[in-house]
């Protein structure tokens, strides 16, 4: 063994560190992900006080001397993108872009460039992944360029370092983390200590030179790569982008944010031209809702502080085998069991010899319990026949006595109902309290979910 190096075993899902190899992560409690990595336990660059090393004298300043300006931040003329930023990029921020691969990272990210270089920033896009000739050809579909971006292909931090002190640019996309290295660490690229040294020295320099850097990180289960939940930790922002890879629109949400809200979340839909933003989600996921069917419905769920609207679809009929098919596409399956075994049981519905299938129309994934009362709904619809008004919208959980419980934000939905021309929902009635009076607007308060049947019912 060199002198100076010593062997750790690391967790490649959160990064906990030990100096055996274990079974179990006592950390994130996963299984078979430590991995063996030699350190070295010499002092890295990146070691060492922020201040010392841009040669300034250690002294503490005021707080009310410290200025900030809003306008300082940055924007990315992507209006989605902006918001999920909390208005802007800040300058000397590091963000963290998350995502299973192709996704659409490095096309957002690329159209980021595009639009502030476009408005007069210096741009620098280093790819350890891809070619110039490839980013090029994805550069074509996106659109014109100007002369203020420039591309890099490279993977040692320390040239990185060097070209980014040299040319000083206004921001820099690093694609992706994982692909980079450090020479005096000599475990492999994507390895937590590289990952973690790699990110230090990056914020560093985002830091010292005020650079705002957007990383990518990528989200694999495989062990050899770590996961950027270790550098989750390290950087300011943490953005996902999540998604079906088989459905065209993208989400990207924020898991931290220091400097705006973590609630917000961006729509996108993946086109050939790059991503481009959706405005108005819920008009698009009601897109090419069937009028005057049975077994449909449109709930609402929050995604953040947006109101979402989506269809609820359920087919249920005469099962030809013993043991009733179920299946559920886009939310809980055990949800959607337990909410029939409700209406067996609370409702007297008989649906124990039935198949049913239920889907979120769109390919959106929804887990919020606020779309209990539409599922239920769109079950008994398609059970009973019963045609809902494309009027009608519902939302509320179910419990397990069929009482239709509260959820947050009742208001906020039944606006984005009321934009969307919706005229009558279903809500719960222990909402009513903190219900304006809405105008225009038939609201269905009910306790019981045999109330909200018996409203469908009545037609
Ligand atoms: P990419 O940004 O390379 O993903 P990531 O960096 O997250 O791995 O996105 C790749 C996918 O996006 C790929 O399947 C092709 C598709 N795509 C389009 O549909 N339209 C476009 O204009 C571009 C640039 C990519
Ligand atoms: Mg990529």
């Amino acid at each position: 063994m060199l002198k100076n190096k010593k062997v750790v075993y690391f967790c490649q899902e959160c990064g906990y560190e030990s100096s055996k190899w274990m079974g179990q992560c006592p950390g994130c409690k996963a299984w078979n992900t430590f991995v063996e990595e030699t350190v070295s336990t010499k002092k890295t660059s990146s070691s060492g006080s922020r201040t010392m090393a841009q040669g300034l004298k250690p002294e503490p300043v005021k707080l009310k001397d410290i200025r900030i300006s809003e306008d300082e931040r940055r924007l990315t003329k992507i209006g989605e993108l902006d918001r999920v930023l909390g208005g802007g990029i800040v300058p000397g921020s590091l963000v963290l872009v998350g995502g299973d691969p192709g996704i659409g990272k490095s096309t957002l990210l690329l159209q980021v460039c595009r639009n502030l270089a476009l408005s007069g920033n210096s741009v620098l896009y280093i790819s350890g992944e891809e070619s110039l000739r490839q980013i090029r050809l994805r550069a074509n579909r996106i659109g014109e360029f100007n002369e203020n971006l420039q591309i890099f292909c490279e993977t040692n931090l320390e040239t990185i370092r060097e070209v980014i002190e040299r040319k000083k640019p206004d921001m820099v996309v690093i694609d992706s983390i994982q692909t980079m290295f450090h020479e005096d660490i000599s475990s492999a690229p994507g390895s937590v200590s590289q990952v973690r040294e790699s990110t230090n020295i990056l914020m560093q320099i985002a830091k010292g030179l005020g650079i705002s850097i957007f990383i990518v990180g990528h989200v694999t289960k495989e062990g050899n790569v770590a996961g950027p939940r270790v550098l989750e930790h390290m950087v300011d922002t943490v953005l996902y982008f999540e998604g079906d890879r088989h459905a065209s629109y993208r989400i990207l949400r924020a898991v931290k944010n220091r400097f705006g809200s973590t609630n917000e979340i961006g729509v996108f839909e993946m086109r050939g031209t790059g991503l481009e933003e959706v405005k108005n989600p819920s008009e698009f996921m009601l897109n090419g809702k069937p009028n005057g069917t049975s077994g449909s419905i449109v709930a609402c769920s929050m995604e953040g502080t947006r109101p979402i609207l989506v269809e609820i679809q359920a087919l249920v009929c005469q099962s030809n085998f013993g043991i009733p098919r179920r299946t559920a596409v886009g939310t809980d399956f055990n949800r959607v069991n337990l909410l029939m075994a409700v209406l067996e049981k609370k409702v007297g519905i008989h649906l124990a010899s039935c198949d049913a299938y239920v889907n979120i129309a769109g390919g959106m994934k929804m887990t919020e319990p606020a779309i209990d009362l539409g599922i239920s709904l769109a079950v008994v619809s398609s059970c009973k026949d019963i045609v809902i008004p494309d009027s009608v919208l519902a939302f509320g959980e179910v419990g397990l006595s069929g009482e239709v419980r509260a959820v947050s934000m009742a208001a906020q939905r039944v606006s984005e109902a009321k934009k969307l021309g919706f005229t009558t929902v279903i809500l719960p009635k222990v909402c009513q309290s903190s219900m304006e009076k809405t105008e225009g607007m038939n609201l269905v308060y009910v306790e019981w979910i045999q109330d909200a049947i018996r409203y469908i019912m009545k037609g």
